[in-house]
């Protein structure tokens, strides 16, 4: 990864502010980057390495409702298998017995954090495709269907009937509610839009970017989400790609998407969890680090 990655950095800002207790480092004294046990940890603190300490690894969770998310764990290539993930995890999971399912998303092509979850039955389940490109097949999108109004929402929602009847929708598809995270993707330049019947009920919302990026999204009906994922890729033109994390439960929507000419990149990462706690034909995360 490059050294600096802004919206990386805004990610760990947010779920550092959100859930602060459950964002820990593990720092080494003196700048020393030699292998040890577990035992050998230095230090794990949540208030951050001084000068004096190299950060060999950081784990970030957060809670929403009932559900624990494991947002990032990292371990310094030389430092990995010596125990560091698994203790910085135990100080960022539930207390043992409390009733949340847990969640993450892992890299698919990493063996050592998929079989270290799968050991706390955090087991890889669902494969989640990041789709790029343009519809260069734009007649193989899904129209909305008629009496389905699409209208855009801003910050001026918090608090409304609209706000409710998100929050409502998250709880019934994701599990869980969560308006701090749909102010995070606001904050970062991603619009909404209401998916309502001809009656006014909410059907479904969704995000979309110029800088291309889409989700969250949530319907009430699976039926509604390839035609609220078409209308949210050409009712804003982004200035280049679009992109979208798919997870492999909306079956329609990934056949759209390729027949559309969008493009799957690179290998896929893995939705894993301990119980199920979402519906994933009727509910897509914000990225892989926050859902
Ligand atoms: C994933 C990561 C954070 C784990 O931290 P770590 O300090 O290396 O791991 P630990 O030593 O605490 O855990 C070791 C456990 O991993 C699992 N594991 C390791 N290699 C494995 C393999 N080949 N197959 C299955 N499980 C494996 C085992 O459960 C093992 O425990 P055990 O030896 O007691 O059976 C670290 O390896 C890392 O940064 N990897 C690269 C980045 C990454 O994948 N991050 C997670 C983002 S999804």
């Amino acid at each position: 990864m490059p050294p600096d990655n802004p919206s990386l950095r805004l990610l760990h800002a947010h779920t550092l502010a959100t859930d602060p207790s459950r964002f820990w480092v593990a720092t080494r004294p003196g700048g020393v980057a030699g292998r040890g046990g577990a035992g050998g940890i230095g230090g794990a603190s949540r208030r951050g390495a001084g000068s004096a300490e190299r950060v060999v690894g950081f784990g970030s969770a957060v809670v929403r409702g009932g559900v624990w998310f494991l947002s990032m764990l990292f371990v310094r290539p030389g430092q990995q298998t010596s125990g560091i993930g698994r203790e910085l995890l135990r100080r960022i999971l539930p207390d043992v017995g409390a009733s949340v399912a847990l969640a993450t998303v892992t890299d698919a092509a990493q063996p050592i954090s998929n079989g270290l979850y799968a050991s706390l039955g955090i087991v890889p389940r669902m494969p989640m495709f990041n789709f790029v490109g343009r519809p260069s097949r734009p007649e193989a999108l899904v129209q909305l269907p008629h009496g389905i109004e699409a209208t855009p929402f801003d910050e001026g929602h918090a608090g409304s009937p609209l706000a409710a009847a998100i929050a409502a929708l998250d709880l019934e598809t994701a599990g869980f509610a969560h308006p701090e995270d749909h102010a995070f993707v606001r904050r970062q330049g991603r619009s909404g839009f209401a998916y309502r019947t001809a009656g006014g009920d909410l059907a479904g919302y969704g995000y979309t970017a110029e800088a291309g990026r889409i989700g969250p999204i949530a319907v009430q009906d699976e039926s509604l989400h390839a035609a609220v994922v078409a209308h949210l890729l050409t009712v804003v033109t982004p200035r280049g790609a679009s992109a979208i994390w798919l997870p492999g439960g909306a079956g329609p929507t990934t056949e759209m998407l390729v027949r559309s000419g969008l493009r799957i990149d690179g290998f896929p990462v893995l939705l894993c969890w301990s119980r199920p706690f979402a519906d994933f034909s009727r509910y897509l995360p914000i990225s892989p680090g926050l859902l």
